[in-house]
Parts: structure tokens; sequence; C-alpha cells
């Protein structure tokens, strides 16, 4: 077949064809949308340098929008034999469509639809992290005087709360929105450009292109742009690891909290599903379901890390291989957020666990504390309650008095809040929305 961008004479064997085209009919569906936005800019930008006739620009615009178009409207295919997303696009663009790759190789093509394709889905996952991090937070307010115990070792050691436990993981979120705007800042730069990796000889505009896309900056120097091809992908996906890390622990706490030996919480019974055999059976798999999932999403920067540790500089085909692993991870990591969040917004909490009496000893270092601050030195009075406690004579005084900062009776959520607001207003979106719907409002 003739339909590759590079063919010349030699017949291609459809073997080696179908190993080097490998998933790409299937993962360049995911940055269609973008290969368009970034040949709409250098369209653009080739027309002010000279390359391009007016009349091309706006043949190749048109164009353009119509497979822009077709992918919105899931008509779009990339053909079989045709080797990626970029050849599609030039292809079904005709004889026109043949001056569209002046200035430019797929190598930075790629790259740019990586970079504009992150930015969306980081913008998707941004909005479920916010999302999620308010359900905590509101969970957090509504039982912020409901007591429960706290572990250390996994055994019973300090009076804590719901408050304390919801708001632990909206606070763990925030830290993760941190290194989401960080990954966020370091997508949002041009490789556009850079070509194959070394730039070339037409006088490219390169800050066109950069501000016609809405980034920041561009990746100046061109053999850094493209060694960002894989670097990038990782910086991102150690981000979403994050969010998963937190989303992991959070699903391990409510599969052990529902088990009976602990009672804590109760899983709606719409998030439970049965057994086949025991037929009192309630089980927490969707959030078993999501502590693996998460666990997984974990993995992907150690894969990523693995297909580009050991190459030099410059473009290899080893780096279409990460598409594979980076490309579906954001939808997985959507669909998570939005269950968790459904899951905690109905969850049902145990308000007197600790009238059992087997959680008593949790009372022991505010008894201590007591002891302290009616003038008994602190070693004397851990020792006077140990003792207590030894002899089977301790009898707990259930109310607890914590005052700091982010403690149960201080949780400090409204402090939390701001730190996320703050976070949030560093991230450009309505800029980059205005900019690509700018760029699609051919004529
Ligand atoms: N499918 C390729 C990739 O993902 C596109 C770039 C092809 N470039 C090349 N020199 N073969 O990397």
């Amino acid at each position: 077949m003739a339909n590759k961008l590079w063919q010349k004479e030699t017949i291609v064997n459809s073997d080696i064809e179908r190993y080097t085209i490998g998933k790409d009919a299937e993962m360049d569906m995911y940055i269609a949308r973008y290969d368009v936005l970034g040949s709409m800019a250098h369209a653009k930008m080739l027309e002010s340098i000279g390359l391009l006739e007016k009349t091309d620009l706006s043949a190749i615009l048109k164009g353009l929008k119509e497979i822009f178009n077709q992918i919105e409207n899931d008509e779009f295919v990339i053909e079989d034999g045709v080797e990626d997303i970029h050849s599609q696009v030039e292809m079904q663009l005709g004889e026109v469509g043949k001056k569209l790759h002046s200035g430019r190789s797929r190598n930075d093509q790629v790259l740019v639809d990586l970079r504009l394709f992150s930015r969306a889905k980081l913008k998707e996952v941004v909005e479920e992290v916010y999302a999620l991090f308010n359900s905590l937070i509101s969970q957090s307010e509504r039982y912020k005087n409901v007591l429960m115990p706290g572990y250390t070792h996994l055994q019973i050691a300090m009076p804590s709360s719901f408050g304390l436990w919801f708001g632990a993981y909206a606070e763990s979120l925030l830290d993760d929105m941190q290194l989401l705007l960080s990954a966020y800042k370091v997508v949002n730069r041009n490789p556009l450009g850079s070509a194959a990796g070394y730039g070339n000889s037409f006088p490219l505009n390169r800050q066109m292109t950069t501000d016609l896309l809405g980034f920041d900056s561009m990746d100046y120097n061109v053999v850094y742009a493209q060694m960002g091809r894989g670097k990038t992908e990782r910086i991102v996906a150690s981000a979403l690891a994050s969010v998963a890390g937190t989303i992991s622990k959070l699903a391990f706490d409510s599969c052990m909290f529902t088990n009976q030996n602990f009672g804590f919480l109760k899983l709606a019974d719409e998030f439970t599903t049965g057994s086949s055999i025991m037929p009192h059976k309630k089980n927490p798999d969707v959030f078993e379901l999501t502590r693996a999932k998460c666990n997984k999403i974990q993995g992907v920067p150690q894969q990523i890390t693995m297909i580009i540790n050991n190459l030099p500089s410059g473009y290899f085909r080893d780096l279409q291989i990460i598409k594979e692993v980076y490309l579906p991870l954001f939808d997985e990591m959507v669909d998570i957020l939005a269950m968790t969040r459904s899951m905690i917004e109905k969850i049902k909490i145990n308000e007197n666990i600790l009238d059992d009496p087997k959680y008593d000893l949790i009372f022991s270092v505010e008894e201590v504390n007591r002891l302290t601050l009616e003038g008994v030195p602190f070693r004397d009075a851990y020792k006077q309650v140990g003792m207590a406690i030894e002899k089977g004579n301790f009898t707990p005084n259930k109310t607890v008095n914590h005052t700091h900062e982010g403690s149960i009776g201080n949780l400090c959520n409204d402090k939390i809040s701001a730190l996320m607001e703050g976070i949030l207003e560093e991230f450009p979106f309505e800029k980059v929305e205005e900019k690509e719907k700018e760029l699609l409002n051919v004529i």
C-alpha cells in the first residue's frame, strides 16, 4: 500500500507494517483532536512567514475544521495501513495537505499533541480531585464531633474523629493538587518547531504557535523539546500516581472500617456486591477495585521510566510505546475519582463506636494530660495512669478537649480549603479554552 508519508519505491512488508504501527490506530484516537489544533496553528504560522498562500491556508483550515468535526462526532477513523494520526490527517486534506508539513516532523507533531492532550485531561482530573476534596471537607465538617479510635501499629492508640479522618484525605488531595499544578506547568510549553529534534532552516515563528495554542512559553532548545518526550509523561503520571496513592489508602481504610470487627463505616447497599454461596455477604468490591486500580496507576511512572531510561537524546520509536500506558490513564483516574466521591457522599458512619469498653484505653493520654495540668510532672502522671491500667482500675473520662490547630476540636478545614483555592487559581484554564476556541473559529 502506497500510503506511508515516507514511502518511495520499496514495498512495505505487511507483517512489519503491523508490528511497527502497533496500537497507534487506537492510541492516536486519543490525540486526534489535538493533532488538528496543532496543525491549525502550524498552518497559520506558515502563512505568516510566506510559506503558504492565503488561499491554501483557508483550504487547509477548512479541511482541518471538517476533520475536527468528524472527530467530535465519532466519525473519524485512521484507515487500515495508515501509520498514524499525522498521516491520516495529511492524507485526508488531499493535495493542499502536501504543503502543510514544511518545517515540522511527526516527532514534534506528536510532542505537541501529547502536550495539548495532557493539558486538557489534567483539567478533567483537577476538577474531579476538587469535587472529591469538597465532599471530604463537608463530611469532615458534618461529623466533626463524632469520635473514633485512632491507631498506631494497628493497635488502638488515641481518640480520633470522623472530622479528622475525612479531613485528612482532603488535605492529602491538597498536596496532590500541588503536584498536578507542577505537572500542568511542565506540560504547558510548546515543543512545536523542534521538528525532528533539531529545528530547521525555515524562519519559523515559534512564538506565534506558542501564543496561538495558549501555551505559557515554549520549550526553547529544540534538542530538549524532543528530550521532553517521555519525561513529560513521567512527570504527569507521577502527579496522577500521587492522587492514586491518596485514594488507594482511603480505599484500604474504608474496606477495613466496614469490616465487622471494626464496624465504623457502612457502605450504602448499592455499593456492595453479594456472594454466590454465602447469602449474608455485602462485600466492598467497589473499594477493593479502586484500591487495585490505584495501585496499578502508581506503577505507571516506573513503566515509563523503564521505556525511556536507556535512551540517549534524540527521537526513537521506543517512545511510541509510552502512549499505550499513558493515554488511557486519565479516563481511568477520572472514573475512580467520581466513583470514590459518590461512595464518600453516601457512606454511613457509626456514631457510637467508643461506647464499646474495648476502646477505653484510648483515653489514657487524656488522663495523663489532665493530671499534668493539675501540676503532676508528666512522667509521674504517665506512671500513675500506667499503674492504674495494669491493675485494671483505670476509668476513662470520655470527654476530649483538643484545641490546637489541626486537632479534633480545631480541624482548620477553612485553612485547608483556602490553600486549595490558592492552588486552583494558578491553573490558566480560561486562557487555554479561549485560545483553542479562537483557533477553531474558522470561517
Ligand atoms: N507514531 C510515532 C510516535 O508515536 C509518531 C512519530 C513517528 N516518527 C518517526 N520518526 N517514525 O512516536
